[in-house]
């Protein structure tokens, strides 16, 4: 199946998904015009070690790439590893004629994606996304970027990959961590745009979806549904001046909470249950702000419990997480401004909320535990 992403005149990504991709990605590279003079596969070690040997049998040109590989995890999204990764390519003689893959999770296809719209002014680049997030969220819509230091995104660019290629088969060696927090993001985009998405996410019992084969069509059609609706979201608004902010419901303060959970000494939360649990506060931020139903609010709630495990706020933490707020990049001069739902798949953005409604709806979260 093909998908194009279009983000302006001649701008137009294909993305390709389904048991077909790996000969749509042998076509693409023979099809590029001129070819590219050299290949490099930027990858983490452990996205190495599962994916990289399925992609070169499947695409036997690829053998012949050049492979940088960094440490895996969120703290190699840096300045340090984009210069290292520019050094790299200057040494081995890269060109503007040269082909960047990203292959690996939203790191990868994040710190790659930057790396290749900078180095020499742009060099081409495709998304080979390999974690359940990294094909629903982060790999579609030509967000590119590296943290500064703690904070998360500060630098980066809009540029969007020549193409993206999605292989469910990968999904094999994910554990169900790394599953549940991609599929907090599907989550997200249904009840932001799509209630078609949200009603079928209800008939699905997620440790069932857990324990199923990664090539079962169910997670092809989730996966596909998910990219169409970020694609028609971002294709009218690239530059996220306005409708794209809504992509943000459950991240004001899931930020917080994945925060959190970084800097104390307990177990760190993953984005997508960070997020998870955002929506829970962020839907009775809704129902305050934006008129959802209380009994879509509780519906959100019995899709995240008890598949995402309730993470225990102390009152202290209280403290710490509107002060993360505070300071959270989305807000405004104003006051924090959150992207809310008026019904499941219907969102807005720029709503303010008042630091006693965001402590209430935290309040609310905190009341839920068992
Ligand atoms: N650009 C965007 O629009 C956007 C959107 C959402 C998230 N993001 C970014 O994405 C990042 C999170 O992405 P992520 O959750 O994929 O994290 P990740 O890239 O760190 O991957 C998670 C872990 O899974 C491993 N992994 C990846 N594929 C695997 C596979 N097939 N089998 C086994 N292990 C595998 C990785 O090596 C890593 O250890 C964050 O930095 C976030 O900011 C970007």
């Amino acid at each position: 199946m093909r998908l194009t992403l279009n983000t302006g005149p001649g701008k137009a990504a294909g993305i390709y998904t389904g048991s077909t991709v790996f000969q749509e990605l042998n076509a693409f590279l023979g099809n590029l015009s001129p070819g590219p003079d050299s290949i490099f596969i930027l990858t983490d070690k452990q996205s190495r070690s599962c994916c990289l040997e399925v992609l070169t049998c499947a695409v036997s040109s690829l053998l012949a790439a050049e492979v940088l590989e960094i440490p895996a995890g969120e703290k190699n999204k840096s300045l340090k590893s984009a210069e290292h990764l520019w050094n790299i390519l200057a040494f081995k003689g890269a060109s503007r004629r040269s082909l960047l893959i990203n292959l690996g999770g939203g790191v990868i296809t994040d710190l790659g994606g930057f790396v290749a719209s900078t180095f020499k002014r742009g060099v081409p680049f495709i998304h080979i996304p390999t974690s359940l997030l990294g094909m629903v969220d982060a790999a579609i819509g030509g967000k590119t970027g590296i943290n500064l230091g703690d904070i998360k995104n500060q630098i980066g660019t809009f540029q969007n990959p020549e193409a993206i290629f999605i292989s469910t088969g990968f999904l094999g060696t994910l554990d169900s961590y790394e599953l549940l927090s991609g599929f907090a993001e599907i989550i997200k985009i249904a009840l932001v745009a799509d209630i078609c998405l949200w009603k079928k996410l209800g008939s699905i019992r997620l440790q069932d979806l857990l324990k199923m084969k990664p090539d079962k069509e169910i997670w092809e059609d989730l996966i596909s549904a998910s990219v169409a609706i970020k694609c028609r979201i971002v294709e009218q608004d690239f530059r996220e001046k306005n409708l794209r902010e809504i992509l943000n419901f459950g991240h004001t303060i899931g930020h917080a909470f994945e925060s959190l959970s970084l800097q104390t000494n307990r177990n760190p939360l993953s984005h997508g249950h960070a997020i998870a649990l955002g929506m829970i506060c962020e839907s009775y931020l809704s129902v305050m702000k934006s008129g959802l139903d209380s009994g879509d609010r509780d519906a959100i709630i019995r899709m995240i419990f008890p598949d995402y495990e309730y993470y225990p706020l102390h009152r202290k933490d209280l403290d710490f997480m509107m002060e993360f707020i505070e300071y959270d990049k989305k807000r405004r001069s104003s006051g924090a401004c959150f992207s809310l739902l008026r019904s499941p798949g219907n969102a807005i953005s720029g709503e303010r909320c008042e630091p006693g409604e965001i402590i209430e709806s935290i309040d609310f979260y905190r009341a839920l535990e068992r």
